[in-house]
């Protein structure tokens, strides 16, 4: 089997005469963490919704484990898992129930079901919550509830649209933990993000997206010789890439102003 989990051809969305996501061809393999940037507007989530197959791509094509995610949605479906940014919870469940209902509906066995459910309530620290209801839990515990929804079924290639998006210092460092064991495991970990420090350090290769399109891919260090900036960071680069440096200068040009 091929140890590209993740591969798109093509891939385009257009909503109207919009085109919000524009013939995108990426892959990814088992063993890799992706990071997909990109200002705001820029497609990641419609990218990351077409993956998923719940959202329907206008052309193009794209596999999870070499499934179509159109053609051959259940066996797509069944290797992957999505952590959406605005995740729903049914607010009358407990995490505990929750987590249930998730294995139930992946057809796990539930003793198996059960030991896992604990296991991740313990990792990310919601034990003693674990029969509360999701309805009073804060927003980062609902991130958490959802990862550890997420992780039950054991994913091959898992697509989280900016994870760490309110979690606290801790949490986000155990989620960078767990998502670089599951690539060590052989998974494919797709994740779009803002914070450009942990793309830095978690992924092995990001994509920068544009106005729906690949601008730029590769390692950090590679996006450096693209750019010709040695030294700078992820942030320098990003900013040089996507043109969003000129929002610096109008800082500054106002600055002046006041000055003067
Ligand atoms: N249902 C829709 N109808 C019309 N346009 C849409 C729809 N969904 C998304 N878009 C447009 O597609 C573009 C890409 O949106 P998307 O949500 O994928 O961006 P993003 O990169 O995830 O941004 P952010 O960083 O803010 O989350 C935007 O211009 C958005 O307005
Ligand atoms: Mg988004």
């Amino acid at each position: 089997m091929s140890n590209v989990l993740i591969h798109t051809k093509e891939l385009t969305k257009r909503y109207g005469t919009f085109t919000a996501v524009d013939s995108l061809n990426l892959t990814v393999k088992a063993g890799e963490i992706y990071g997909f940037l990109g200002p705001n507007g820029s497609g990641k989530t419609t990218t990351i919704r077409m993956l998923t197959g719940l959202l329907d791509a206008t052309a193009g094509e794209a596999f999870i484990c070499g499934y179509n995610i159109a053609t051959e949605a259940s066996q797509a479906k069944s290797l992957l898992a999505y952590v959406p940014d605005h995740p729903r919870l049914y607010g009358k469940l407990s995490a505990r129930e929750f987590l249930a209902l998730i294995a139930a509906l992946y057809r796990i066995p539930k003793e198996i079901a059960g030991e896992r459910a604990e296991q991740l309530l313990h990792l990310f620290g919601l034990s003693d919550r674990a029969d509360d209801l999701l309805e009073g839990y804060s927003h980062g515990m609902r991130q958490k509830v959802v990862v550890a929804a997420a992780l039950l079924h054991q994913p091959r290639v898992i697509l989280l649209d900016e994870p760490t998006a309110g979690l606290d210092p801790a949490s986000a460092r155990l989620l960078k933990d767990v998502l670089q064991q599951m690539a060590a495991q052989g998974a494919a970990v797709f994740v779009s993000t803002h914070i450009l420090e942990i793309a830095e350090r978690m992924c092995h290769r990001v994509g920068i997206l544009k106005q729906g399109r690949l601008i730029a891919e590769g390692s950090t260090d590679e996006l450096r010789q693209l750019t010709g900036s040695e030294g700078e960071s992820l942030e320098d680069i990003f900013l040089e890439l996507t043109g969003t440096n000129e929002t610096a200068e109008i800082i500054k040009s106002l600055e002046e102003g006041d000055k003067r």
